[in-house]
């Protein structure tokens, strides 16, 4: 064991992957790799807790591998995998439930309030008990860090919760992990929407990009982006949110600063704002697409099946402790 510092997050293949998710998840996740044990997955688990078509999900967990390959993680350095294949995910998961979770924790979800509106008592078990399976995820690799997006901040508070009180109770078993989140583009709002979050799962496609659309489509979707009123291209996140968010997307992909976009626009108005940003994004998308183009699924099932051996080596030595301590097989 090196004495980095050991990082986990993950993906659930259950949409179109976006803008949303490169800019505050994937993109962290590559500059950390020199500096941290990195572990990233592909968490399919996660994405049946709500219903998939099994075609669609299987296309889509090769799909966000190349992601992940095409965004610049690179598998020499760090783990990537997929959790359905590594067994003790599910295992811990159970233990969890019965070692460390509470309903009442699960209840106060915001994630799980969101996804099961009035319909609490007819949505799945599954659905309910996802941030379990999630600290099953983290803990499992001793993970210090969880770089994710804003949303999931409350749920790597859990797991930290959950592995305290299973350490209290059965002696130090787990590390207790810690969020990262980025100051800058950790919520990516909908196009349509800035109080609505840019989803994959959106069913209005007009509001995300997703890092597959043909990059003519994009475009226009910028072009068509709500703006505020005024016209002056300042970044004020409460009274433009709008356009704070097209400048927070233009400076996540571009490198430009948000107070050079504002001096480069001084005196222009919107339209001239998003006509740039537009060909931003179209020449972002056109350049990751290549990189994802040349990867063939061949290769990604081979990257997956190095990290499941990885993966394993280190779940199931923690699993053993587990299994030990809670007095099982
Ligand atoms: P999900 O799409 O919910 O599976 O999220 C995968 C990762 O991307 C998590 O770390 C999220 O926090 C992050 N993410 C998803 N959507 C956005 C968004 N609109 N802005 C920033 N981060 C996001
Ligand atoms: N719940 C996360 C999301 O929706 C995905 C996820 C599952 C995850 N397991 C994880 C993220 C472990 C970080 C670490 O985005």
């Amino acid at each position: 064991m090196t004495s980095k510092k050991t990082i986990f997050s993950g993906i659930k293949p259950s949409g179109d992957l976006t803008i949303g998710n490169y800019i505050g998840a994937i993109s962290q996740w590559v500059t950390m790799q020199d500096e941290y044990n990195c572990i990233f997955s592909v968490v399919d688990y996660h994405a049946i807790t709500v219903k998939q078509n099994p075609t669609d999900l299987r296309r889509r967990i090769l799909d966000i591998t190349k992601i992940y390959l095409a965004s610049g993680i690179n598998s020499k350095k760090s783990i990537i995998f997929q959790q359905s294949a590594v067994p003790a995910h599910t295992e811990l998961a159970w233990v969890l439930n019965c070692c460390g979770a509470y309903m009442a924790d699960l209840k106060k979800m915001t994630q799980f309030k969101d996804k099961a509106g009035d319909k609490q008592d007819s949505v799945s078990v599954g659905l309910f008990d996802y941030p379990v399976l999630m600290a099953a995820d983290i803990i499992l690799y001793d993970t210090q860090i969880v770089p994710v997006g804003d949303d999931q901040k409350q749920h790597v508070e859990l797991a930290r919760d959950i592995a305290k009180r299973f350490n209290n109770q059965y002696g130090p078993v787990f590390t207790i992990p810690e969020a990262m989140v980025k100051k800058e583009g950790a919520r990516i709002m909908s196009l349509n929407d800035p109080s609505k979050k840019m989803a994959k799962s959106d069913e209005n496609p007009a509001g995300a990009i997703a890092l597959l659309d043909e990059p003519e489509i994009a475009r226009k979707k910028i072009m068509k982006a709500v703006t505020d009123s005024g016209s002056e291209i300042i970044y004020d996140q409460k009274n433009k949110p709008a356009l704070a968010n097209l400048l927070t997307i233009h400076s996540s992909l571009s490198g430009e600063s948000i107070k050079s976009l504002e001096k480069k626009f001084t005196g222009k108005g919107y339209g001239d704002f998003k006509k740039e940003l537009a060909e931003v994004v179209a020449v972002f998308l056109i350049d990751f697409q290549k990189k994802f183009n040349k990867i063939s699924d061949v290769d990604a099932k081979k990257i997956l099946e190095k990290g499941r051996k990885q993966a394993t080596k280190i779940a199931e030595e923690k699993m053993g402790k587990v299994r030990g301590v809670v007095g099982v097989r």
